[in-house]
């Protein structure tokens, strides 16, 4: 049985990884609104791994005994200056997905929850992954500067990704 402020915090971190889900359709939106259709590729599949996010955790409160909640979700921003500048957005909101990862992990420790300390572990790991990938492309963007040749490039690498079920994913690991 969960205690009721990890339920609570749980509940919260839902909430978030639906707004990351968000921020990155709207990114989706804007790279379609310039053409460029490979990073909004990069963010559909963003955003449907963040929706597996939430689904993780909504599925581990419930296992628990604990009542899952749905809440409201803020706006997310929807216009960028630049392609550099959606991509710097999403690497600062990732670090601070981590930071709120890392606040869970601290409050299932201080209140002795082994069980969702072992499951935010997960997360843990994939913040790594997820700062990575968002600040790899923002290094190239600067790289590219105004270089119209090789914006298209990044591009066409970027339109690359596939999104991969969770369960084919664990099969793959
Ligand atoms: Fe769910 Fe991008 O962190």
């Amino acid at each position: 049985m969960l205690k009721k402020k990890i339920q609570d915090a749980l509940n919260k971190q839902v909430t978030a990884e639906i707004y990351s889900a968000h921020i990155y359709l709207s990114m989706a939106a804007y790279f379609g609104s310039i053409n460029l259709s490979g990073m909004a590729t990069w963010m559909r599949v963003q955003y449907k791994e963040e929706l597996d996010h939430a689904m993780k955790i909504f599925d581990y409160a419930i296992e628990r005994g604990g009542r899952a909640a749905v809440k409201a979700i803020d706006a997310p921003q929807a216009e960028w200056q630049s392609p550099l500048a959606a991509f710097e957005t999403a690497y600062k909101h990732e670090r601070k997905v981590t930071a709120m990862i890392d606040g869970l992990v601290d409050l299932a420790v201080a209140e002795s929850d082994h069980a969702t300390n072992n499951f935010l572990q997960w997360f843990v790991s994939e913040q790594v992954e997820e700062e990575a990938s968002a600040d790899a492309v923002v290094q190239k963007l600067k790289l590219a500067g105004t270089s119209g040749g090789a914006l298209f490039m990044i591009d066409r690498e970027l339109g690359a990704r596939v999104y991969t079920p969770p369960a084919a994913k664990a099969e793959a690991d």
